[in-house]
């Protein structure tokens, strides 16, 4: 047996008992005639005592031991003079009788506990190293559980999990595709699923009913803190549903999580917020909703006083922070810099503080009156020692999402922000259609299969940028962590949505045929949703990148630095896969 116990098991009540363990070494260190080894596995750490005097050859082995050495040790439990509370095994050591080297290691490139010295690069192309952390494991072990549960909660409820393939087709819809050339079809693509949207409508005409699946995506598109080129979907879609239905159920899978994983108890119904609410009050349509400071629109109040950039203006909007009045000349500056950064693009922002007398202070007083700055005051319901802040702009959706990112830093500056705090929302009524400048046409906002409302059905035809979709998002944080649809199920229906966004029959036939000619025998009315896997898991383990919850992720150019991929082919494949390279243009 290669060990009898653990490294994380062991207690008081041990103490006596005779125990085999196996693991690395953390860390080895030499105080006076003991030797001190932290052995490490999975399960946690457990102090192991050489002692010199007793037996010095066993002493003179472990000196010789470095750092993720993998050993096996026995020896008696006993209760240590020392006792470590910080962690479970703290109170116990093991007073070694015997060691066995199973095998040595080079030095790691940086050390493997909770506070690393590794960077980024480092730790990620000696992932398997960095994995030993207990900090990155416990985000894998919280994954798992995850996973389980949601099996657990969608079996409960009657759904099948079935698998789709990998190697489907391109589809022009969303996100850029990552192809798989065919070498028994020279010349074809596959291309890996952005998700399973499209076989999960099929299984639905074929009357599975309830389906889900934990299943990888892939899209290749620019990555962020929570984008990663290839992620994990937990699926699901439904057939006879209303929106409702879907909404309730998934809500109901979201509270279980919540409980099971993070002993929180979500009694009350999520809000539901309509996407216009969104965009009007927070700018987004993932508001964090664990603080408040809500947008106000101030057109009405302060245009026409002779302030030229917001006579000028399209949208002026505000924010009220809390007890913010105290933030100096040097800290509005740089807030003011951080909108006006190119990733934000706000051209300035007004600042006005609420005195402790009342009076408004502003840095535009010279155009305003203290009675119009009451009125402003009044509109964001202000207090003093409060700060209002503006922004301003000829295009309301762009400045609506600049005082988002101003909400947001002044959220976190104010620590409202908490990690342990959870805010949860549907954002629902989508529109079905946003205009693309690059593609100089509508596209779908959710995707092409999504039900129009109703009621906004005779909109196709008349005003289509007004239709809004039985689409909606989960948003926990401000973080979109799930979204889905009630689906069209009719032929027609779906054909015409393509015409909308600018397929000629024939395109849409040749590339969605198979969709539609399957809603000609027999489609149920049908929706779904589905919910990043790996938002989740960042969510409840707190963290600022959903890579530190994927065992082996990409990096922000989409390489995986460990495996060196991608990388070229070499001549004797893409000869096979009739492929040549040009990169001239590139
Ligand atoms: P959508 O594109 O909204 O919907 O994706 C569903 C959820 O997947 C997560 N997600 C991602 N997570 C990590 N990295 C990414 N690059 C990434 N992209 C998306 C998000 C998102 O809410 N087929 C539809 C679902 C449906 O209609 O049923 C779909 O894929 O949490």
């Amino acid at each position: 047996m290669y060990r009898t116990k653990t490294c994380g098991e062991l207690r008081l009540n041990d103490a006596g008992s005779k125990v085999t363990l196996a693991g690395w070494v953390q860390r080895a260190r030499k105080m006076g005639g003991m030797t001190f080894v932290d052995v490490r596995d999975r399960y946690g750490i457990t102090q192991v005592v050489f002692n010199n005097e007793t037996d010095a050859a066993l002493c003179e082995a472990a000196n010789h031991l470095g750092r993720e050495y993998v050993i096996q040790i026995s020896g008696t439990v006993a209760e240590r003079s020392n006792k470590n509370p910080n962690i479970p095994t703290g109170e116990i050591e093991i007073i070694a009788e015997t060691l066995n080297v199973l095998n040595a290691s080079e030095v790691p490139p940086f050390t493997i506990e909770d506070d690393t010295d590794g960077g980024d690069d480092l730790r990620m192309k000696f992932r398997y190293l960095d994995l030993r952390r207990n900090s990155v494991r416990k985000n894998l072990e919280l994954r798992h559980k995850m996973t389980m549960e949601v099996r657990r909660y969608l079996d409960s409820k009657g759904f099948l999990e079935i698998e789709t393939p990998m190697l489907v087709g391109s589809t022009p819809e969303g996100a850029r595709d990552f192809v798989v050339p065919s070498r028994m079809n020279p010349g074809q693509f596959y291309a890996l699923p952005q998700s399973p949207q499209t076989l999960k409508q099929l299984l639905m005409v074929s009357g599975m009913d309830r389906y889900f699946q934990i299943v990888k995506c892939f899209r290749d598109e620019d990555l962020r803190a929570d984008r990663q080129p290839e992620f994990t979907q937990i699926d699901c879609e439904m057939s006879f549903v209303e929106q409702d239905d879907i909404i309730n159920l998934f809500e109901g899978m979201a509270k279980h999580l919540f409980k099971e994983l993070r002993g929180v108890e979500l009694t009350e119904p999520f809000i539901r917020m309509p996407w216009a609410d969104a965009m009007k009050y927070y700018g987004s349509d993932k508001p964090d909703l664990r603080f408040g400071m809500e947008f106000v629109e101030l057109m009405d109040i302060m245009k026409g006083h002779g302030f030229g950039v917001f006579d000028n203006a399209a949208y002026i909007g505000g924010i009220c922070a809390p007890g913010a009045a105290t933030y100096t000349r040097k800290q509005l500056d740089q807030l003011t810099e951080y909108v006006k950064r190119p990733q934000i693009g706000a051209k300035g922002m007004v600042y006005a503080r609420v005195e402790a007398d009342g009076n408004v202070k502003s840095s535009v007083d010279k155009f305003y009156s203290q009675e119009v700055l009451q009125q402003m005051k009044q509109a964001f319901n202000a207090n003093p020692g409060d700060l209002i802040l503006i922004l301003s702009g000829d295009d309301v959706m762009k400045t609506r999402k600049q005082l988002c990112e101003l909400r947001l830093e002044m959220g976190r500056q104010l620590g409202l922000r908490d990690k342990n705090k959870f805010a949860c929302l549907w954002v629902v009524d989508f529109p079905m259609f946003e205009w693309s400048e690059e593609e100089q046409r509508l596209m779908a906002m959710h995707h092409p299969f999504t039900h129009p409302k109703e009621e906004d059905i005779p909109l196709l035809d008349t005003n289509p940028e007004a239709v809004r979709a039985d689409a909606y998002d989960m948003v926990v944080n401000g973080v979109e962590v799930g979204g889905g649809s009630i689906r069209i199920h009719d032929s027609a229906l779906q054909a015409k949505m393509f015409e909308i966004l600018g397929f000629t029959p024939e395109r849409a036939q040749e590339q969605f045929g198979f969709l539609m000619n399957a809603f000609k025998f027999g489609a149920p009315p049908h929706g779904g949703l589905a919910y990043g896997l790996d938002r989740w898991v960042s969510l409840f383990a707190g963290l600022d990148s959903i890579r530190d919850c994927i065992a082996f992720p990409k990096n922000n150019s989409g390489r995986d630095v460990m495996l060196e991929a991608p990388a070229p082919l070499d001549d004797k494949q893409l000869d096979e896969l009739a492929l040549k390279i040009d990169l001239s243009e590139k």
